[in-house]
């Protein structure tokens, strides 16, 4: 087999074309006879840098990959791929996810690479990073970062972002100051790696691995490991062997692969931005996962990881226990793993990957048939609020089941006053405002949080009730919003929902004061007004020019906002999703 990199650098028909592709690579040190012998070039998507701290030490693992990538007889060009950063970027991350991928994509087509290892990790750079390989697909291996070891705060675990959402709770009724809340805020995060709880991170990187992209047991070893240096050597030996084989990323990510990950996403209690994250990885390689897909599949199964915010431990508690082929190995035993024939990058399938795993510690990762919590996955709501919407019901505290939901196996409707945010300035605005006169009957509705309302969409659904009820002690209200939510949060939202009110989905028409009724057990969310007011308010919004959204701060928000599609739909660019192995040459 000829290597796609051969026709940049030993192409005789060409000769004048080779050896200007040639020269200006032999300038640091590399040679002619490296170049053209045929070796297997592999790229490094190197995520990590100073302003992506979840991803940095991926700057010190690419050492390690490069031995690997060496000691199999290939050669290796490391390269930057467009920042993120989840908790530094605003507006928001969100917004970049959309243009890492271009710009990756761009790089893995244009330039002489045979193969590439995704270093994935903080939130936003797994799915950027598998989206781009899903549209060049070329040989492709994924490399988490991992999470952080454990935060410890006065003897108790901190766990990224949940900890701070409590604390936030405590500042506001003056329990800790804010040095106490800034210390806490610090001592979740203790070493480098990502997010510990079980998070956008966590999660997008277990699912990674579910998927069958990154070795199996790799995902959740914590960064500072010496495992996580030694799998990123096994990581850069096997991308070779997956040039010379030519395994595609269309060969790994199939149907079957994306069920096997809503499954796992379950299990784990993994986010609420998965579905947004692995629709649009779906949605590169032409195939059709949506919000129904979800539920079909994930809803029934039980949540089995004792992991924040669901749960009680850490990302470095949750290898130790298992990880990833911990939770496999349950799934398997109980025979409910939809696709064990689906294949991993590692060369076996996922049922022989994991048929030998184990779970150390069953208060970490429970056992099938005694779950943490039964049917954990998500449900996909739609009505005339929204034609999609979704609620992760492992979150659902004790209290709020009691109070609206008295059986889990027969989820009852349940109704409430609408109080209604316009973005989340707004809400912070006005949350404390006595005229809103909110209590515990009452359901927060946030919207112009969408793709296009705040461009990339803002993690803004899950709010928190105003501080007068949370001294009732009231520390949670149902949520609606057309934003996402971050997945460290614990609270019970019904969010992402599309088309959002930028898009002049039923959101926009809403109006503080109206009942809104959410029928978990038929799926629907719907204002209780007539068909008739609906159509007046929608058409006397119209005539205003429909729901504003602020002005384009930059040239990339003007060009996203025209073409992207809708939480459901993967927040992808509408134009990319028709191309197709654009590595082909
Ligand atoms: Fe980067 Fe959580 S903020 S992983
Ligand atoms: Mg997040």
């Amino acid at each position: 087999m000829k290597l796609r990199s051969q026709k940049w650098f030993d192409n005789p028909e060409n000769p004048g074309m080779t050896a200007l592709y040639i020269e200006r690579y032999l300038n640091f040190g590399i040679t002619r006879e490296e170049l053209q012998s045929g070796k297997p070039i592999i790229g490094i998507a190197q995520t990590g840098s100073d302003l992506s701290p979840c991803n940095r030490h991926h700057v010190e693992l690419a050492k390690r990959v490069r031995d690997g990538i060496v000691s199999q007889g290939g050669i290796c060009f490391e390269f930057p791929v467009h920042p993120i950063q989840e908790t530094g970027r605003r507006p928001t991350a969100a917004l970049d996810r959309n243009l890492a991928y271009l710009g990756l994509v761009e790089v893995l087509h244009g330039y002489p690479l045979d193969g590439v290892v995704l270093t994935i990790g903080c939130d936003k750079t797994t799915p950027a990073l598998l989206m781009a390989a899903a549209t060049v697909n070329i040989p492709s291996i994924a490399l988490s970062v991992g999470p952080m070891l454990n935060g410890w705060h006065k003897g108790n675990r901190a766990g990224s972002g949940t900890v701070i959402w409590d604390a936030r709770q405590d500042l506001a009724t003056g329990e800790i100051d804010y040095k106490e809340f800034m210390d806490i805020a610090s001592a979740s995060a203790p070493s480098v790696g990502y997010c510990n709880t079980m998070g956008t991170a966590s999660t997008m990187n277990s699912l990674a691995e579910a998927l069958g992209m990154q070795l199996p047991g790799s995902a959740a070893i914590p960064a500072p490991y010496r495992e996580r240096g030694q799998i990123s050597y096994e990581t850069g030996k096997r991308i070779v062997d997956l040039v010379r084989d030519d395994v595609k990323p269309s060969d790994i990510m199939t149907r079957e692969a994306f069920e096997n990950a809503i499954v796992v996403n379950s299990a784990i209690g993994g986010s609420t931005n998965a579905p947004i994250h692995l629709n649009a990885v779906a949605a590169h390689l032409g195939i059709e996962l949506t919000n129904a897909d979800w539920q079909k599949h994930g809803h029934s199964t039980p949540l089995l990881c004792n992991v924040q915010p669901a749960g009680k431990y850490l990302g470095e508690d949750f290898h130790r226990a298992g990880g990833v082929p911990g939770v496999f190995s349950e799934l398997l035993k109980a025979g409910v793993l939809p696709h064990p024939d689906a294949r991993s990058v590692g060369g076996t399938t996922v049922g022989e990957a994991y048929a030998n795993s184990e779970v150390s510690n069953h208060d970490v990762i429970y056992p099938y048939d005694k779950p943490l919590k039964p049917a954990a996955g998500f449900v996909e709501l739609s009505g005339n609020l929204f034609d999609s919407a979704i609620m992760k019901t492992s979150v659902i505290s004790e209290h709020f089941r009691e109070r609206y939901l008295s059986n889990p196996d027969d989820m009852n409707a349940f109704e409430g006053r609408a109080i209604v945010f316009d973005g989340p300035e707004d809400y912070h605005d006005r949350l404390d405002d006595p005229a809103l006169n909110i209590d515990d009957s009452c359901i927060l509705v946030i919207r112009g949080a969408g793709p296009i309302g705040h461009p990339g969409g803002a993690e803004v659904v899950n709010m928190q009730p105003p501080t007068a009820l949370i001294k009732q002690g009231v520390s949670e209200l149902p949520c609606i919003g057309d934003g996402r939510q971050s997945g460290t949060s614990g609270s019970p939202s019904i969010l992402n929902a599309a088309p959002e009110a930028a898009a002049m989905g039923g959101l926009a028409l809403v109006q503080t004061g109206d009942m809104l009724r959410i029928d978990l057990n038929k799926g629907s969310a719907d204002i209780l007004i007539s068909e008739e007011e609906l159509a007046t308010r929608r058409s006397d919004l119209e005539a205003k020019g429909g729901y504003p959204y602020p002005a384009h701060q930059t040239p990339w928000q003007e060009i996203q906002r025209g073409m992207v599609d809708q939480f459901d739909k993967g927040m992808v660019l509408k134009p990319a999703t028709k191309y197709r192995n654009v590595g082909d040459i």
